[in-house]
């Protein structure tokens, strides 16, 4: 933060918390914050300013109510600022030691805090880090491996003025430490010697940087950002570093994609960027410093609206109500139908030169993890048909463990939401290591998926909070559904069905406005099985995934256990489980496998199966063996079922819904989980 005008220190403190209860679908066990203890002068007169650190178990508003605990015993001092200040803040997804104060961050050098480090990633070589740094004298308080990086960088420093250079910067002596470092990192430092400094940077996990201008007389409006602008303090500004844009835009629109082994340094309201030449550090001369680099700004598409709850309680109810929206803007201008020619087609504009490609490969590798993989698998029926393409699937960690074949001729496309999972990234660099031409299938515009394939789509579902997916997931299906259409050859056999599907598609959100209705029905449902402590999901087909997803809906949030099934394969165990009290959902829509569904509720009624059938509207007799008495029924609008995956989830996302807030549970953070999986 950059000043001009006299600021209360409040208004620091609440921007923080306000950017960390932003981030805090990405981890919510711990957080922590420092910004600079009152100004006290020193001999000469000087104000001088040192940090203060406050770490809370728990919530945001844990650490909020601890903070102000604080300031209430005088501990902080809120006193008006007027100059620049440099304040930093964390919310912590727990990889390595528990979640507590001392193992959240900002993790610290030590007595003083004099290096001060925010950490989102995981350094893989931090135990031969911390046995080095314990042989030259440094005590570990906490568990975590970020531990390491401010005592590297006091060690790094302390090193540097002992050998009589007091003059290295901040940003030397981060590129030292960065220098020692493997693993994934985005990082920010703040430093009792370096005041109204900040130094951030990053390999593997993303971060941004916000610059808001505060005086008309600031670079405006140019599609470029021109450093020389934001390296000046004199134009008064605020600026941001963030792992995501949801902290950000509500201060500014414009912003600075981080990238791999650059080096930001924020120096009294100003920005530098240095580039980390990976071998060479602070003793050589690999380091280029670039004194004005034109960058391309990037536009925040994302609203403030986006980011709120709304009329909504929670976020997953705000997504799950808002489909028949997301799926409209997804759909937006890639289906035509009618002109001059009356052709139906679809126009994936992020594929265009590769489309000939991906039709003439040898295979299609799906790759991504949890609600992701289940949406490429509810459309990989349909990309065979109309492609005539194999299509195999692949978690992203299993291939990685497993370094599975992965050819030159292969296409593969990386399903991710956040377009940022670490696991679905290494998976990335794996097939571009082999060869394969890779297409990324995104939410998030500028994320690592997006920037490091060949080519790609984005869903354009607009920004999704809750930490189970539905909006995403259902967006997913829908694009991999014209990316069926748009690669399958136009053979006059298949024009029929073709067509059926691209009306179908502009028929969809009408569908899900109407199978929105159940709602209420959904909620009777979560009541009957409030108690329950165990769920199955029997799906084939196309709504093999319903069923994965269904069941991964109601695990993640209600805690219930739960577990989707192939319908297929009942017979050969999962039948064991059941008895007259263990409720099973058969997905039973109309498609080809319609009748092999039928038999399978006849199999599991003969055993006294509790049975909830989601079946197509009308549907209820026939699915019921011996009248609707014999099972509940959910009924929903029947659509092309390539299609009917998107309608069938949502009395499932609408269930898991009603049953977590039942239980009185949080279902926008559920235990132990996290939106943006950014750590293997
Ligand atoms: C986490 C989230 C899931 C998500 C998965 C993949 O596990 O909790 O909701 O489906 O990551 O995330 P991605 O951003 O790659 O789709």
């Amino acid at each position: 933060l950059n000043y001009n005008v006299k600021r209360d220190r409040r208004f620091i403190l609440e921007i923080l918390f306000n950017g960390l209860r932003r981030l805090e679908y990405r981890g919510y066990d711990s957080a922590g914050i420092s910004i600079d203890s009152s100004s006290s002068s020193d001999p000469n007169g000087q104000l001088s300013f040192s940090p203060l650190v406050f770490r809370q178990e728990g919530n945001i508003d844990s650490l909020v109510k601890s903070v102000y605990k604080d300031v209430a015993s005088i501990k902080l001092n809120l006193e008006e600022l007027f100059c620049v200040h440099a304040g930093i803040a964390h919310t912590r997804w727990a990889t390595h030691g528990e979640p507590s104060p001392k193992n959240s961050h900002p993790q610290t050098s030590g007595a003083g805090n004099e290096f001060l480090v925010v950490h989102n990633g995981v350094i893989t070589n931090y135990e031969v880090l911390k046995e080095t740094l314990t042989r030259h004298g440094f005590n570990f308080e906490s568990e975590t491996d970020t531990e390491v990086i401010p005592k590297l960088a006091k060690y790094v420093f302390d090193k540097a003025t002992e050998e009589g250079d007091q003059s290295v910067t901040f940003s030397l002596v981060v590129l030292e430490v960065m220098r020692h470092l493997e693993g994934a990192y985005a990082l920010i430092f703040k430093s009792h010697h370096y005041p109204n400094e900040l130094i951030a940077c990053k390999r593997g996990s993303p971060l941004l940087l916000g610059v808001k201008e505060l005086s008309e007389d600031m670079h405006s409006g140019a599609p470029f950002l021109d450093l020389k602008f934001i390296s000046e303090n004199r134009h008064p500004k605020e600026l941001f570093l963030s792992s995501d844009a949801s902290a950000i835009v509500e201060h500014t629109k414009k912003v600075l994609v981080i990238e791999d082994g650059e080096v930001v340094h924020l120096k009294d309201g100003g920005v530098s960027i240095l580039k980390f030449e990976n071998e060479k550090g602070i003793c050589g001369n690999a380091l280029s410093r670039p004194s004005s680099v034109q960058r391309a700004l990037s536009f925040l598409e994302m609203e403030v609206e986006q980011i709120n709850k709304g009329k909504y309680e929670h976020y997953m109810q705000k997504e799950i109500h808002e489909q028949p929206e997301s799926l409209t803007t997804t759909m937006r201008g890639r289906l035509k139908r009618g002109g001059s020619t009356k052709a139906k087609t679809v126009l994936l504009g992020g594929l265009k030169d590769h489309i000939k490609s991906i039709r003439r490969s040898r295979r299609i590798v799906f790759i991504g993890c949890g609600t992701s993989y289940n949406a490429a698998l509810a459309a990989r029926p349909i990309i065979e048909e109309l492609s005539g393409v194999p299509v195999t699937m692949e978690i992203a960690s299993d291939l990685v463990d497993r370094q599975g074949p992965i050819y030159r001729e292969d296409t593969a496309v990386f399903v991710s939401q956040s377009g940022e999972t670490a696991d679905t990234l290494l998976a990335l660099d794996y097939a571009l290591e082999n060869g394969a031409l890779c297409v990324g299938i995104t939410n998030t515009v500028g994320s690592a998926i997006a920037r490091n394939t060949h080519c790609g789509i984005h869903i354009n579902a607009g920004c999704e909070i809750g930490v189970a997916s539905t909006k995403a997931y259902t967006s997913q299906i829908v694009v991999m559904a014209m990316l069926a259409l748009a690669i399958g050859d136009d053979a006059i056999s298949s024009q029929a069905r073709r067509e059926a599907i691209i009306d179908g598609l502009f028929d969809l959100p009408n569908k899900v406005r109407e199978v929105l209705k159940l709602d209420q029905e959904m909620k009777e449902l979560a009541k009957l099985l409030i108690a329950e402590q165990s769920l199955l999901v029997f799906g084939r087909g196309y709504n093999f995934a319903t069923a994965l997803e269904g069941a991964l809906k109601v695990k993640e949030v209600s805690l219930m256990h739960s577990e989707g099934m192939l319908a297929g394969e009942m017979k050969h165990g999962p039948l064991a489980l059941v008895d007259e009290n263990l409720p099973i959902i058969v997905i039973a829509t109309r498609d080809a496998c319609f009748s092999k569904q039928q038999s399978v509720i006849q199999q599991l009624h003969a055993r006294k199966g509790r049975l909830i059938v989601v079946c197509s509207k009308g549907d209820a007799a026939a699915v019921c063996p011996g009248g609707s008495s014999s099972c509940r029924v959910i009924e929903v609008p029947q659509v092309e079922d390539c299609l009917q995956p998107v309608v069938n989830i949502i009395p499932l996302q609408l269930l898991a819904y009603h049953l977590t807030v039942l239980r009185g549970y949080n279902v926008d953070q559920p235990r132990n989980l996290a939106k943006s999986v950014t750590t293997q």
